[in-house]
């Protein structure tokens, strides 16, 4: 085992390392690595740049709350740690693969149709969940979210700009009731396991918030594929959010996280 990952795993939680693989595609925001140990397998997240630090810190209290007041299908936190250099998550490791990699495997338009029906149940689920206390607020998730892109652009290296910043502060859609939502809902951010999408991972983004933009970002990937869409809605069980809906969030508001 290297070094580094003596210096910043607590081996009390993970029990001597085994051995350490890496998922096929790494996320945009971390590196991660699979830990096979002694009391298990774990997957530990480390952060070193900003904003992706706090991303990390946030995700850590959110699967922690999670983990204690919902029973939905996540990862279990094991230990969240800040050095000088990098902020670290260890949490459980869940079988499966990314949504993104099941599909890419899949072999005819049935299968990848059953993919996102239960896509569509699984972000159904989420959505119907009572957010977890802490998390409920009456303040509004979107307006929250467009004062962090203007922070964002100014800050960070974005795909927006202001003029796109100005046109979504100007054309709001119309309010919904908030739920709670995963706020990073892409095809690489829910595992697939006996050919079911069953589970999400990546969870810095989970609010109290607007569910069409979980639902603008999970039907993102296939909107040239009317069949797939209607599949993933069958799953969620309600009719799909507009096409002005849909560009608001992807291709908008999406554009400057
Ligand atoms: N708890 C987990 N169980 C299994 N695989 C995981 C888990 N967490 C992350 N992964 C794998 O690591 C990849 C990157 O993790 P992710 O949390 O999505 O990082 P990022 O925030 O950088 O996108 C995922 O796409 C997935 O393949
Ligand atoms: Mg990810």
């Amino acid at each position: 085992m290297n070094k580094q990952i003596n210096d910043s795993l607590d081996i009390k939680i993970t029990g001597e390392i085994l051995a350490q693989s890496f998922p096929k595609r790494q996320g945009g925001t971390s590196f991660t690595t699979f830990l096979q140990t002694k009391k298990g397998q774990f997957v530990w997240k480390v952060a070193t740049e900003l904003p992706y630090r706090e991303w990390l810190k946030k995700e850590a209290e959110v699967m922690e709350l999670l983990n204690k007041e919902t029973e939905l299908p996540i990862p279990l936190f094991m230990h969240y740690k800040e050095q000088p250099e990098e902020n670290s998550l260890l949490m459980s490791k869940l079988e499966g693969v990314p949504l993104r990699e099941a599909l890419h495997d899949a072999n005819s338009i049935e299968e990848k149709r059953s993919l996102f029906l239960s896509f569509g149940t699984l972000l159904k689920l989420l959505h119907t969940t009572r957010p977890p206390g802490a998390l409920l607020t009456k303040n509004i998730w979107l307006e929250k979210q467009l004062h962090t892109a203007a922070y964002n652009v100014k800050h960070y290296k974005v795909d927006g700009n202001e003029e796109l910043l100005t046109y979504l502060k100007l054309n709001q859609p119309k309010p919904i009731p908030q739920t709670l939502i995963h706020g990073d809902c892409t095809i690489d951010n829910v595992l697939v396991k006996d050919g079911m999408v069953y589970a999400f991972i990546d969870l810095a983004g989970v609010a109290h918030g607007d569910p069409r933009y979980d639902l603008a970002l999970a039907t993102r990937s296939i909107q040239s594929n009317p069949l797939l869409v209607e599949a993933f809605y069958e799953g969620y069980d309600s009719t799909p959010i507009s096409i002005e809906e849909f560009k608001y969030f992807d291709g908008g508001l999406y554009e400057f996280f």
